[in-house]
């Protein structure tokens, strides 16, 4: 995919298709209003005959056109006018590729009106643009057996009119959400894939591909089981044990940055399918427990990303990986293990696997001398009944870091809402058998996983995600996301440049 910009008038652009927006009410911005113009009136007559509304979501291929140097004419509805935002601009960016998408044309010519430029700079209009051209065009991995729909021959998409001054800022936001998008289609990949497919062994092979394709900066590692032992990792060991399919730990290190600079560590929860084990899951809806290694994922595609875009940062990510099952030999509610860090841990409930295996990943992390670390998990249903699909959850020990990852969320219009974690929160997670339980009821359940992951990281400036809810869709749209990349890759691309 190629993205580029144009600076000429829009009617002048050479493409295959260009593509202006109407909004309701006959209304047209600058760009469409140069471009009707130029076409004579042609688009203003559409609107008054009431063949095109303008409403959002509406889109109209004219497929002769004359009077502008591209073959065709796509018109996309932008809504009112007086509501036109960067979230009704995002719409219509998306409705303009998926009537692309549908049709055989392979280059673009995009000048759809802009929102106000406090709410999207140049920068941010080409990494949007970039991002959502992406994530739009992206196809399901599936395993159909039926004769595929051809692929969508979509090849060059110009954006414009760039003015000459704002040409660098938005190619550099295009690179950056070209790269976004790539290292998303590796994310939601790995998310959609089978739980029979996708597996810890499968994580490992994917993550040393990484290693490969960026051999001078990026340095993977996987260790098996006999290795996690050596490092023993007695929580994450006791997740594994009711599993058939061997665990792995792997290891990614991206150097971008000085040498010696302190890295950035990313720990995401890797756990390829998570039954609940001896504390058993309900059967409705347990096929989704696949996206369980969105953490892991997320993972592996911001050191594809930090790779990819040459970030100057020292990135190290972390990725425990195991399958949570109930077997004869799996733990059970009553059991204490010990944990890399030495304290124990009584499991309580084997359903709350999440944080005994990010516990000792966590821990790994000291040995780095981090300067931050931020894990990212789908770590509870708690927090997807408190946010719903629209936040990530934040939890931090640290309110500077909290509110870095909450307005790099704002930035990429991939929102994170930070929630509380006081000391209170830690206290309900008291044992009478051990250092502590792994869980404290379904009051505050986000918070109190937190918490559980709080005692590992003292010490640290840390930050704890939770992805439950914004990892993946149900129902019609089932499927991987991609978030919470498009957070981590703006949060990771300002720290580079800091
Ligand atoms: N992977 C789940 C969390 C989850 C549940 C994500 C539903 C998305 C949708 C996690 O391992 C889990 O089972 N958590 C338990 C914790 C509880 C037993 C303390 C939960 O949320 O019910
Ligand atoms: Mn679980
Ligand atoms: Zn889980």
């Amino acid at each position: 995919m190629r993205f580029e910009t144009f600076s000429r008038r829009a009617a002048d652009q050479r493409s295959d298709c260009l593509v202006i927006g109407a909004f309701e009410q006959g209304e047209l911005g600058t760009e469409a209003a140069a471009v009707d113009r130029a076409m004579r009136g042609r688009v203003k007559t559409l609107l008054s005959r009431g063949d095109f509304s303008g409403r959002s979501g509406e889109t109209l291929l004219l497929p002769e056109v004359s009077g502008v140097r591209s073959q065709r004419l796509l018109l996309v509805g932008l809504g009112p006018k007086a509501q036109f935002n960067r979230k009704a601009w995002r719409r219509g960016m998306n409705q303009a590729i998926t009537a692309l998408a549908r049709t055989r044309i392979s280059s673009a010519a995009i000048a759809l009106e802009r929102p106000a430029a406090r709410e999207l700079d140049d920068y941010y209009f080409g990494r949007a643009s970039a991002e959502i051209t992406g994530s739009t065009l992206y196809r399901i991995n599936d395993l159909k057996t039926a004769r595929r729909a051809p692929l969508p021959r979509l090849g060059t998409v110009f954006f414009g009119p760039v003015s000459t001054s704002a040409t660098a800022d938005v190619r550099l936001g295009l690179r950056n959400g070209a790269a976004l998008s790539d290292s998303g289609e590796l994310l939601r990949n790995l998310g959609n894939l089978p739980p029979n497919v996708c597996t810890p062994r499968y994580l490992g092979a994917r993550a040393r591909e990484l290693q490969s394709r960026y051999r001078q900066r990026v340095r993977v590692r996987v260790f098996d089981e006999a290795a996690i032992k050596r490092l023993k990792m007695g929580c994450f060991l006791a997740v594994t044990r009711g599993s058939e399919e061997p665990p792995r730990f792997i290891v990614l290190e991206y150097r971008g940055g000085r040498r010696g600079r302190a890295p950035v560590v990313l720990v995401g929860k890797g756990v390829t399918f998570d039954t609940g084990g001896i504390s058993l899951k309900d059967p409705p809806a347990m096929d989704e427990m696949k996206y369980d290694m969105c953490g892991a994922a997320t993972v592996l595609a911001a050191i594809d990303f930090a790779a990819r875009s040459k970030l100057r940062l020292n990135v190290v990510g972390l990725v425990p990986a195991c399958e949570n099952m109930p077997d004869g030999r799996a733990i059970k509610p009553g059991d204490i293990v010990t944990s890399a860090s030495g304290q124990t841990v009584e499991i309580l409930n084997t359903d709350a696997e999440g944080r005994l295996l990010l516990c000792d990943a966590l821990n790994y992390a000291r040995r780095y001398s981090p300067d931050v670390v931020v894990d990212f998990a789908t770590l509870t249903g708690a927090c997807l009944v408190a946010l719903g699909n629209h936040h990530s959850g934040v939890m931090a020990n640290d309110d500077a870091l909290a509110r870095e990852l909450v307005d790099a969320g704002v930035r990429s219009d991939d929102r994170a809402w930070q929630l509380p974690l006081t000391e209170e929160y830690a206290e309900q997670l008291r044992s009478n058998f051990a250092d502590m339980a792994n869980m404290a009821g379904r009051e505050g359940g986000a918070i109190t996983a937190a918490a559980f992951l709080g005692k590992f990281t003292q010490g640290m400036r840390w930050a704890h995600m939770d992805i439950a809810g914004t990892a993946w869709l149900s129902g019609a749209a089932k499927g991987a996301t991609g978030r919470p990349l498009a957070l981590v890759s703006d949060f990771l691309t300002r720290r580079a440049a800091g």
